[in-house]
């Protein structure tokens, strides 16, 4: 897809003057940008009235740009309806719970059930289409903008209407739809589809599986609208990639569906500088992205080069940092580094966020980084075929997340996302690379699964986690799964129902814990380690205690288990076990799966590798403040300096070195 390492940024040449627009495209050329993203908001640009467009600007920016060697990512701009949309058909704009409408003003002010919306955009990006056909820097369609960003759902009566029509596909029949909605609990039964509504704002606990279904719905409209612009691209430019930019653990968009719909999974990666751990949760999301896509290249879309201004206090990434930042994404899959923007803004809400060109111009530290970046990247081309690789994966799915983390649970603060970055954590600072895996994918050539919270668990899913640990897998389970089925529907008889066997256990009731209520695990090697927040009253059937409570009126109860399943283990945790003892489980896990990292490097150096056919490259990233020497097993290059290297490394703070191995 790209014959070189992705460089660039979102660019908005409608905010600059052409005497700009030309200082640009010379300091792109400077800077070793190769690629870059137009149009994301200018759809009152290229429409200026219904049914008059506009594209001369785009052509001259489009020219000048392939004149300097850089390609462009073209968005159809349909994150920011025009005004004269608005003021023609208000009904395009979305509804709140609350039956609050939100208006023209800001970005994102669409329902996606609106079909005068939709049609507006189907002309728009048809025309659009049909006018850049065939033009030679057009290399990529970006769709639409970070769909489901800002306005995640809407209320008004053309997403009811929609609503029902997707369950009417979904049940066929209200028989079938009271039934998967358990709707003689509190009287809620449907005799009429007009009687179904969304879940707008209601007295009580609104029904959860309707929820749940409105959840479904909700990600597969804001899909159709991607589908349908896609469709017209496909159409009018068959060879043109098309991707929209995805949003990381975006909870709206169940983005295992919409991944397997575009041709390249791209990220905006943001994460916080003032958070001392971001490079945990920025891996996580890299990893998130490389799974989406099936293990292929994806790209960074947006990135800040420092400060966002979204964030209460806006804190720059430090000299290194954003460089560090950026290996870390290639390290993890990336097939290049886009940023947020390309020119700092002078107006708008965004004009105090970072940009490759800051306020102050070429004379600053944004700058010199930047084009520092470019020309190193430029060296890089070898990696673009490679794929990372990963022995461990972690088992997410949306639906389970959005189900997980309805109200009226045992304990409402039993969120997904802490604790599976609990569990990623003992795996990074361990240099174990992770990919995550939907319940229902092939997970043979994994030697370690973990399945963290899967409350809610299809058959198919259930089945496959046992075959997968029959044919001789490791594999953990948490507290809290197997717990509901589809339509979040309890499996009787004995928690978890579908699992029982596989873990050779039963659970009797659950126990959340009160806020600072505590407890202390035994295991059977002679540690003890505080866990807190939950505990499943554990009956063992066939499997052993490997850690049991010490308090509590189930003390003596097992709180860790193992036992022999086929060729395989099953390990359930029924308990949260604070760092220490999930760093003892982790350490036991890895241990039976033979997994180990790509080089041993000290706490805070961080260690991926990225291979193709016949080559081998390892990242090592020095997040420390100090310098820190590295013992390699491996001799090669490093390709950033040319420099050869064996038997050790010394990297400085925040440095970076690309070994490529010899053989
Ligand atoms: C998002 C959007 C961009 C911009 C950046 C700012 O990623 O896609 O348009 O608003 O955030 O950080
Ligand atoms: C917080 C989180 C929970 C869980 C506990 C563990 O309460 O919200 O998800 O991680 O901490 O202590």
């Amino acid at each position: 897809m790209f014959p070189h390492v992705v460089y660039g940024a979102d660019y908005y040449p409608e905010q600059w003057s052409e005497e700009i627009w030309r200082e640009d495209a010379r300091l792109m050329r400077e800077a070793g940008v190769n690629l870059v993203t137009l149009g994301v908001f200018a759809w009152a640009k290229m429409e200026p009235a219904p049914g008059h467009y506009d594209f001369n600007w785009l052509d001259q920016v489009m020219d000048l740009l392939h004149a300097h060697g850089v390609r462009v990512d073209l968005a159809t701009p349909t994150a920011a309806p025009p005004a004269w949309l608005v003021r023609m058909k208000p009904e395009i704009l979305p509804v709140t719970a609350e039956g609050v409408t939100l208006w023209h003003g800001s970005r994102r002010h669409y329902c996606p059930n609106s079909q005068a919306y939709r049609d507006q955009a189907a002309d728009l990006v048809r025309r659009l289409a049909q006018h850049v056909r065939g033009h030679p820097a057009l290399a990529l369609w970006h769709v639409d903008n970070e769909y489901a960003c800002h306005v995640t759902e809407c209320f008004c009566d053309q997403s009811v209407a929609a609503f029902r029509s997707w369950l009417k596909q979904r049940y066929g029949s209200l028989d079938g739809l009271n039934k998967a909605w358990g709707t003689n609990f509190w009287g809620q039964i449907y005799n009429a589809w007009e009687e179904i509504i969304a879940p707008r704002r209601t007295p009580a606990q609104v029904n959860p599986a309707q929820r749940l279904d409105w959840q479904r719905f909700c990600s597969d409209s804001w899909l159709e609208c991607f589908e349908e612009q896609k469709a017209i691209l496909r159409e009018v430019t068959p060879e043109v990639p098309i991707t929209t930019n995805f949003m990381g653990l975006h909870k709206p968009l169940d983005y295992w569906k919409w991944a397997a719909r575009e041709d390249l999974v791209s990220y905006d990666s943001y994460p916080d500088p003032a958070n001392p751990e971001w490079m945990v949760t920025a891996g996580m999301m890299y990893d998130i992205m490389r799974s989406l896509g099936r293990g292929r290249p994806w790209l960074i879309m947006e990135q800040a080069p420092s400060n966002v201004n979204w964030r209460q206090r806006n804190l720059p990434k430090r000299p290194g940092e954003m460089r560090l930042g950026s290996y870390q994404a290639m390290a993890r899959g990336s097939s290049g580094l886009m940023f947020f923007q390309w020119r700092a803004s002078l107006s708008g809400s965004e004009k105090f966020h970072s940009a490759m060109i800051p306020h102050a111009g070429e004379e600053s530290r944004g700058w010199r980084e930047t084009k520092a970046l470019g020309g190193e990247v430029a060296r890089l081309d070898g990696l673009l075929a490679s794929r990372v690789q990963a022995e461990v994966a972690i088992l997410f799915d949306w639906e389970n997340w959005w189900a997980l983390e309805q109200e009226s649970k045992p304990s409402n603060d039993l969120k997904l996302l802490p604790q599976i970055t609990a569990l990623y954590t003992e795996l990074f600072r361990r240099n174990i690379t992770v990919d995550f895996a939907h319940p229902g994918d092939d997970l043979s050539h994994y030697r370690l699964v973990i399945g963290p919270h899967l409350y809610l668990l299809g058959n198919i899913g259930a089945e496959n986690i046992e075959r997968y640990v029959k044919q001789g897998g490791i594999f953990l389970m948490t507290f809290f799964s197997g717990i509901v089925d589809e339509n979040d529907r309890v499996r009787a008889g004995g928690y978890p129902a579908q699992f029982r066997d596989l873990l050779g256990l039963w659970i009797e009731e659950f126990v959340p814990y009160g806020e600072s209520q505590t407890n202390v695990v035994k295991t059977s090697d002679g540690h003890e380690f505080t866990c807190d927040f939950w505990s499943d009253i554990i009956h063992l059937t066939s499997a052993e205690a490997l850690a049991s409570y010490q308090c509590d009126y189930f003390a003596g109860a097992p709180a860790v288990t193992v036992q022999r399943y086929g060729q395989g283990l099953s390990y359930y945790l029924g308990t949260n076990l604070r760092e220490e003892g999930l760093a003892w489980l982790l350490e036991r896990l890895c241990s039976d799966a033979g997994v180990r990292p790509a080089l041993n490097a000290p706490q805070g150096v961080e260690v991926t590798r990225r291979v193709d056919g016949k080559r081998t490259w390892v990242f090592v990233l020095n997040h420390l403040e100090n310098e820190v020497q590295v013992d390699l097993p491996i001799a090669g290059a490093n390709i950033l300096t040319g420099e050869d290297v064996n038997t050790s490394l010394r990297i400085e703070s925040k440095g970076v070195a690309i070994i490529q191995q010899y053989f």
